[in-house]
């Protein structure tokens, strides 16, 4: 089992949902970035689990350690390990579901494959241990937004109620208004009635989420293997209850002309740029400066409280559950900082990978 990510900017992540705790080690992490743990601290906030009724109730103040790596206020080029201890574990609620697996969790794979499986809470497979991908995130996009790099996401769809296209430049603004994190504020009103209305009912709902970088530089990525596009889609692919991802026009690319795909270029001062973006600042596998705009279809949230099918894999005989626990009756508002953070450790592995930063010691960009 991999549980690490990464050729240069190697994220390492360990924990479980009600384990003793949850954390990532970051190996290859340049020397002398500043960092404390307010830097860490603010990405994971906004992954919090019970700050509003969107949310699952598990209230996880998510308080982050860093124990190595950071020397004097900087890092010193040494792994770093920062962990968060699980304070807020409810683990009989998960003790009738031994040896039944919720449908379309993880539980049953992970007990066909590895027999030994820790059920509280969906363990490692659980949305939890997202924890360690926001915390290599946050370290990402530090260094990345010193580079003039910026990461975010933003809901589009709810179920079938879809978010307007809102500009480039505001979409975070907005986003930031209301507890779905939807940059279309009518939609976002539609969305969270529903998500309510949903979870009243002990049901839940899927959605779109969508991730904008701007300020990439031309050529990150590789022509052959380890394309861009490619290490973008498995980075957002590894993330649970992602299902799908759409780079540029995605899959709506499929219905256009040559004449109406193709993303003409044109001269603005000394850069070049095209006049549209079906390729999602991608082309050949390398950025082509352009903004990159990357989709993930997230799915509706496995564990809803109504009656199930499913089968005793003790007694092998088919019963049925009605799921207890928390759970977030829509993944998506909380997944929006998982994507940034995903994101952001793919470009910047590639950005070190390709000499845009020193590898070693970002003291080198002054030589
Ligand atoms: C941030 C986040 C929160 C999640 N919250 C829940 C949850 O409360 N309940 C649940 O059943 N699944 C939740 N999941 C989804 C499961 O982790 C995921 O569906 C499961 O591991 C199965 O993997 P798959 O959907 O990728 O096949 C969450 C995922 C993420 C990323």
């Amino acid at each position: 089992m991999t549980n690490t990510t990464g050729e240069i900017f190697k994220v390492t992540t360990f924990g479980s949902s009600h384990g003793k705790a949850i954390g990532a080690v970051i190996d290859g992490c340049p020397a002398n970035l500043e960092l404390c743990e307010e830097d860490i601290q603010i990405e994971l906030d906004k992954r919090r689990p019970g700050v509003n009724e969107l949310t699952t109730n598990r209230n996880e103040s998510d308080k982050v350690e860093i124990l190595s790596g950071v020397f004097d206020g900087k890092t010193d080029g040494t792994p770093i390990t920062a962990i968060v201890f699980n304070k807020n574990k409810s683990s009989k609620d998960y003790e009738y579901l031994k040896n039944k697996p919720r449908p379309s969790h993880g539980d049953f794979t992970w007990i066909s494959k590895y027999g030994n499986y820790d059920y509280y809470g969906g363990g490692r497979g659980s949305g939890r241990t997202t924890i360690g991908n926001v915390i290599g995130g946050a370290i990402a996009k530090k260094i990345l937004s010193n580079y003039n790099i910026k990461v975010f996401a933003h809901v589009r769809q709810v179920g079938d109620i879809k978010a307007k296209e809102v500009d480039l430049d505001l979409i975070e603004e907005y986003s930031k208004s209301n507890n779905v994190r939807c940059a279309d504020i009518n939609a976002a009103k539609l969305m969270e009635k529903r998500i309510l209305s949903l979870k009243e009912n002990g049901n839940s709902v899927g959605g779109v989420v969508e991730v904008v970088t701007i300020g990439i530089p031309i050529g990150l990525g590789e022509p052959v293997f380890g394309k861009l596009d490619g290490e973008i889609a498995k980075a957002l692919m590894n993330i649970g209850s992602v299902k799908g991802v759409e780079i540029g026009s995605g899959f709506k690319i499929a219905e256009l002309t040559g004449r109406e795909a193709n993303d003409e270029f044109y001269i603005e001062g000394s850069n070049v740029k095209t006049s549209t973006n079906n390729s999602g600042g991608i082309i050949g596998g390398m950025s082509n400066g352009m903004p990159v705009i990357v989709r993930i279809a997230i799915k509706p949230t496995p564990s809803i409280g109504v009656l199930q099918r499913t089968v005793d894999l003790e007694d092998m005989k088919d019963v049925e559950i009605d799921i207890k626990g928390r759970h977030d009756p829509c993944i998506c508002p909380r997944v929006t900082t998982v994507a940034e953070s995903s994101l952001s450790m793919v470009l910047l592995d590639f950005m070190l990978r390709g000499g845009f930063i020193p590898p070693n010691n970002l003291n080198d960009k002054n030589k």
